[in-house]
């Protein structure tokens, strides 16, 4: 999420640690809003964009009922299973043991390398990961599949978090890339099994909140499962971080472990879970893509989309992508209305909404103002008012002189 607070607070560990991904934001930022927002421990959050769960996780821990939607599959199936807490009798270890030795033996064997199908290779960045760690790991993951234990998903979880931060060359800036210095050894199964460990002592703090309802859907939050319907008019405050337009790509961030953890198989599957998010970057604009229609009578995004393109005209930029920023802006603001509007019959009546969102420059520096832009968004489809923008950090970009903000858009839906 920019350049929001990422870091983590002491009290911010354990299961949120689980899995989460440089887009995260800090639970800190979740307990404040539930603070301001949540009356009583029957109050139903939604986090419809929920990520890695953060808003989610945050509210089992205080005893609060969620909900989640999110469209990538590996970050719902993280979000999911950090959402799953175990009561009573359970042991993660003893299993875990017994896939680390079978895994260890065959990695020990094993003469030829393992590797990904040439399609699963030409999906993930060159070099993400070296030939003898991604062997490793695929035995340990095939060993984990082998064994079909009841904690398979807390095993799977534990090894997408290390395929990432340990076992692979990937780095993060604003941007995923590639290291130079390249991992060509690690010690794949100890390091698997000390996270379960952590799991296990993480699931045996928390066991108190284990029966805490929060249900994760895998879905677009544009237009929600209808399988959700049971949640009319049940949902008292919505706290969540949805996609800035500023070219970030979040099937790329992702990308090794949902190849190598088989939730994206060919580049078909790809383009479905691209096609399920709202568009805010120009890798990811289709033929048919029509949310602009949303946006079409608000004059200040048309403004600034026809002010895009003007300047990519006057810089003289004419690659493929840069042609389809003045179309980005309007797809987004576009998704962002129809999700609001797909959102109205889950809300109660009065119910408070924080969007954390952020300034951004990323379309030839042109300033998007995306809390107040959004408030207006809002506020057009009927029902909703802006309550307030907190703003709790600003960051100067130089190139223009201009205060960049990130904020949180506080909106009150006040029913039909
Ligand atoms: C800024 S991240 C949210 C991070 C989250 N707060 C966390 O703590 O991990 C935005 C999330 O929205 C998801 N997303 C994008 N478009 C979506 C859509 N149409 N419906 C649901 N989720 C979507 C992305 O996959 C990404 O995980």
């Amino acid at each position: 999420m920019g350049n929001i607070e990422n870091r983590l607070r002491p009290e911010d560990s354990s299961i949120h640690d689980w899995y989460r991904f440089v887009l995260s934001f800090p639970p800190h930022l979740v307990q404040q809003y539930l603070e301001d927002f949540v009356t009583n421990n029957s109050s139903l959050v939604l986090d419809p964009f929920c990520g890695t769960g953060t808003t989610n996780v945050e509210c089992k821990k205080n005893g609060i009922p969620s909900w989640g939607i999110e469209a990538s599959p590996i970050t719902h199936f993280a979000s999911k299973t950090k959402c799953t807490w175990l009561t009573g009798k359970y042991n993660l270890l003893e299993g875990a043991k017994r896939i680390a030795k079978k895994a260890e033996n065959v990695i020990k064997s094993t003469t030829e390398l393992r590797t990904l199908s040439d399609v699963q290779l030409g999906l993930i960045l060159k070099n993400s990961i070296s030939d003898r760690p991604l062997s490793d790991t695929l035995i340990l993951r095939d060993t984990i599949l082998s064994e079909n234990s009841v904690y398979q998903d807390y095993y799977l979880l534990a090894l997408a978090k290390h395929i990432v931060f340990s076992y692979s060359n990937l780095k993060f800036g604003p941007e995923v890339g590639v290291s130079r210095k390249k991992k060509e050894y690690v010690d794949t199964v100890s390091i698997w099994i000390a996270e379960v460990k952590k799991m296990q002592i993480d699931l045996n703090a928390n066991e108190k909140n284990a029966l805490v309802s929060s249900n994760i859907t895998w879905g677009d939050s544009r237009n929600i499962p209808v399988s959700t319907a049971k949640y009319h008019g049940k949902v008292d405050c919505v706290i969540t971080s949805p996609p800035y337009p500023n070219e970030k790509d979040y099937s790329r961030t992702t990308r090794l472990e949902s190849i190598i953890l088989g939730f994206l198989n060919n580049k078909e599957d790809l383009r479905r879970v691209k096609q399920g998010f709202i568009r805010s970057n120009s890798k990811n604009v289709y033929r048919s893509d029509n949310d602009a229609q949303y946006v079409r009578d608000i004059a200040s995004i048309n403004e600034l989309s026809k002010k895009i393109e003007q300047r990519r005209i006057e810089l003289g930029k004419t690659s493929g992508f840069e042609k389809l920023y003045a179309s980005v802006v309007m797809l987004y603001f576009g998704g962002m209305a129809k999700h609001l509007l797909e959102l109205k019959p889950f809300l109660k009546d009065g119910a408070s909404l924080a969007y954390v969102v952020g300034d951004q420059a990323s379309y030839f520096q042109i300033p998007i103002r995306t809390s107040m832009l959004l408030g207006e968004v809002a506020e057009s489809l009927g029902g909703y008012s802006v309550e307030r923008i907190d703003t709790f950090r600003k960051r100067f970009a130089t190139a223009t002189e201009t205060w960049l903000n990130e904020d949180v858009l506080v909106l009150k839906y006040r029913g039909k």
